[in-house]
């Protein structure tokens, strides 16, 4: 009898912990669930214009996302002082300038400094610029031999040559297929680039980066409502914008913020929170990014906040399993960005980021676009494969796996073109 017992107490445990790992992709599996209107406030007052929108719904929703989701930033910070380290007007094959910038920030004993990697079309005087994070450092967005190697913290990852958390000549150009450098540089565009990993390293500890700027005395780790690390990095980008307002080869008023993945989710949040970025790219942002979480396919918020325990603040822990609880949802995330253009971009293969979600996140954010007479996406149907949908609120799937490829950045350029420029 008592075998028994333990018997069925470990199949028990052991079927419920799988359960718990085992991702969903199947539609059919999806739980019930409503999705918050963007145009209800949380009291069940109906918006139906821009200034109501502005003055009641936006605010309350940014404030939630704030303080449950990404975290606050706890005080201002200015950048100390910046400095031209290395400049070039012979990059890019003769067409353009390259520029890296380091931005240093000073807190009583604590200094921090990040370097922004800048390419300007010499055709263009006051260029638009895309602007978003690296993964593997600055010198990996290019074969460009004079590009700085940071000595931040780094991920060890031996075919990227990276070794006792160090980068490495060897992963100089790695990562050249994911930046269409010359096709923005020929297209009217310069690039702004900065490797994360400067403003806080990504891994589950607030000993390091900005975090420790704001801590009181004996203090470890932000408060439960203060920022996590897509929040730190989201305020590297707001910085990286203070400098763009100072750069006269930059036109401030035409800066397109864009990232990848968690990278694209620091985007968005970026673009919602500081509304000085003209636009916002999300390319397969997934979880926390522009996929709805109560849909919980693929990676859900009790998984990401295992895996990822820093990205997000303490308190987003709350909605683990439990998204049914979520006065919000990531559509809204989306419609902060209003009425500014914004282009979420899936890939087929890319189920961990749930393609259908984050389409559905650009459908149910249209209504407030609409506010502005700006016009998203007109229908709830997923468009083909490769067959972008480009309006204000803009989206497609292309082919192929989670990753950036030259077709996104075609995709990109001529939004922008038509949007931004
Ligand atoms: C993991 C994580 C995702 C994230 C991705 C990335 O897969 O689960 O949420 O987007 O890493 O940043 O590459």
């Amino acid at each position: 009898m008592k075998k028994t017992i333990i018997f069925l107490i470990f199949v028990f445990t052991f079927q419920f912990g799988f359960a718990q790992f085992e991702a969903n992709y199947d539609e059919n599996k999806i739980p019930d669930f409503e999705l918050p209107d963007p145009l209800t406030t949380f009291k069940g007052k109906k918006v139906n214009n821009a200034k109501k929108w502005e003055k009641k719904r936006r605010p309350e929703l940014l404030k939630f996302f704030t303080q449950n989701v990404y975290g606050e930033v706890p005080e201002k910070l200015n950048i100390a002082s910046f400095k031209v380290i290395e400049e070039s007007n012979d990059a890019i094959n003769g067409k353009a300038t390259r520029k890296q910038v380091e931005l240093s920030f000073k807190k009583n004993d604590l200094k921090l400094d990040f370097t922004i990697l800048i390419y300007l079309p010499k055709s263009v005087e006051n260029a638009p610029i895309f602007t978003g994070y690296n993964f593997f450092g600055n010198h990996t967005v290019s074969n460009d031999v004079n590009v700085i190697i940071s000595d931040a913290w780094a991920r060890n990852n031996e075919s990227l040559g990276i070794i006792n958390n160090q980068l490495t000549e060897q992963s100089r150009g790695v990562r050249d297929n994911r930046w269409a450098i010359e096709k923005m540089i020929d297209s009217g565009y310069g690039l702004a680039t900065i490797y994360y990993c400067e403003i806080d390293a990504d891994m589950d500890d607030f000993a390091d980066g900005i975090h420790p700027f704001f801590y009181d005395k004996n203090q470890t780790q932000p408060g439960s409502a203060e920022w996590g690390s897509i929040s730190a990095w989201s305020w590297g980008l707001s910085r990286a914008m203070d400098y763009f307002e100072k750069d006269s080869g930059i036109d401030e008023s035409k800066v397109i913020l864009f990232g990848h993945s968690r990278l694209g989710k620091t985007s968005l949040w970026a673009g919602a929170t500081d509304q000085r970025f003209a636009a916002v790219i999300s390319n397969d942002s997934g979880c926390g990014g522009a996929a709805l979480s109560k849909r919980k396919i693929g990676e859900t918020v009790g998984r990401i906040n295992n895996s990822f325990p820093h990205w997000f603040c303490r308190n987003f822990r709350a909605y683990n399993n439990n998204e049914k609880a979520l006065p919000v949802d990531q559509h809204q995330l989306l419609a902060l960005i209003a009425p500014r253009p914004v282009y979420v971009a899936s890939a087929e293969e890319d189920k961990w980021a749930d393609p259908h979600g984050e389409f559905l996140s650009a459908f149910y954010a249209t209504p407030v676009y609409q506010l502005y007479g700006k016009e998203g996406i007109p229908s709830i149907e997923m468009p083909e494969v490769n067959q972008p949908i480009q309006n204000t609120v803009s989206y497609h799937i292309r082919t192929g796996k989670h990753d950036v490829t030259d077709f996104d950045w075609e995709q990109y350029i001529k939004w922008a073109d038509q949007f931004v420029k």
